[in-house]
């Protein structure tokens, strides 16, 4: 009795005697998954021609050759333990190529007997439920999927890799160098081309804060300097009220030295002076005055007529 399950159960193992993925498979994803590992530890291409990358590549080669010689052995083993229809069977088989197999299994629907051998003993309203094996294309993805998982785990732990603060930096570090040379290579504006542009009144604010507030107080209401935020200008060699204030920032004052000339002294650049205007001219015209009754200081000047930008 035993010997008959025993043999019974050989028999079984013989026929579904399982067809062997062809060894250029075998390496090739061996060969992927190690650039994988590699790529997440080193994190650039430089591994591709490093010993240790080669080396590992043509050991697992090796492995995989030896370990194909024995799948070798043991598949001639099987082979001549099958019946002769079984062996008929099982060339046949072999035949198909590895691709379609493959295409064949990961698709395959179950015949009518084969199903009644899957069926769960439950069911309700005529629904019954097939034990299914999982696709075998779901089980390659699960597996994938959970040896990428650790070994991306190992790497983030342990290396930089996926790092979000380190990859900020970096991206940081290129576009502070790319703004630099954009910054080197772009002529600095002059009155000529210099435009009123929203985007810049932020950064105007700054270079307003860092040179000019000292004489021209907090949001320009005047003080040392006159009150930028009223229509009465001393100055007036412009047209337009933007071209007007870059020019007394490029040229400074006629009349009086502490209106220097930042622009021909080299204090501000272009890019400083064009952002300083839109600041100015942003609280000139698209806020109220402050007025002398707000702690603005009196009007300088004679009421200001500007062209249309
Ligand atoms: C040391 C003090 C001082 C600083 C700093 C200063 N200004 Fe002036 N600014 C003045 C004085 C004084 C005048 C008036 C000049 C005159 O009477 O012609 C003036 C005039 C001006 C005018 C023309 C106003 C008018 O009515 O004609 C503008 C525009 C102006 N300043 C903008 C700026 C900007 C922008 C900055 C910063 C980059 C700045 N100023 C920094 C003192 C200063």
């Amino acid at each position: 009795m035993l010997l008959w399950t025993m043999m019974n159960h050989l028999i079984q193992t013989i026929k579904i005697m399982k067809r062997r993925t062809p060894v250029y498979i075998t390496i090739l994803i061996i060969i992927t998954i190690m650039i994988v590992i590699y790529y997440m530890f080193i994190q650039s291409g430089i591994f591709f021609t490093s010993p240790y990358f080669l080396g590992t590549v043509a050991i697992s080669i090796v492995l995989v050759l030896i370990h194909n010689s024995i799948g070798d052995l043991i598949e001639n083993d099987k082979f001549k333990k099958l019946t002769p229809e079984q062996q008929l069977e099982y060339l046949q088989t072999k035949k198909v190529p590895y691709f379609k197999a493959l295409y064949n299994d990961a698709f395959k629907k179950q015949t009518n007997t084969e199903e009644k051998d899957i069926l769960i003993d439950h069911g309700f309203d005529g629904i019954m439920e097939l034990d299914n094996q999982l696709p075998r294309w779901w089980l390659g993805l699960f597996w994938f999927g959970v040896a990428y998982c650790i070994i991306y785990m190992i790497a983030y732990s342990f290396t930089d890799f996926a790092d979000p603060i380190k990859e900020y930096e970096i991206e940081h570090k290129e576009q502070i160098a790319s703004i630099e040379q954009w910054m080197k290579e772009t002529p600095p504006p002059t009155i000529e081309n210099a435009v009123y542009s929203a985007d810049n009144i932020a950064a105007g604010e700054e270079v307003y804060r860092a040179n000019c507030v000292s004489c021209h107080n907090d949001g320009g209401k005047g003080g040392i300097g006159p009150n930028l935020t009223d229509n009465h200008w001393i100055n007036q060699p412009e047209k337009t009220l933007f071209k007007n204030i870059f020019h007394m920032v490029e040229n400074g004052s006629p009349n009086n030295p502490a209106m220097q000339p930042f622009g021909k002294n080299g204090v501000l650049t272009g890019f400083d002076i064009q952002n300083v205007s839109a600041y100015i001219y942003h609280i000139n015209q698209e806020i109220q005055p402050i007025t002398p009754e707000q702690g603005g200081a009196a009007p300088q000047g004679t009421p200001a007529n500007w062209e249309k930008q």
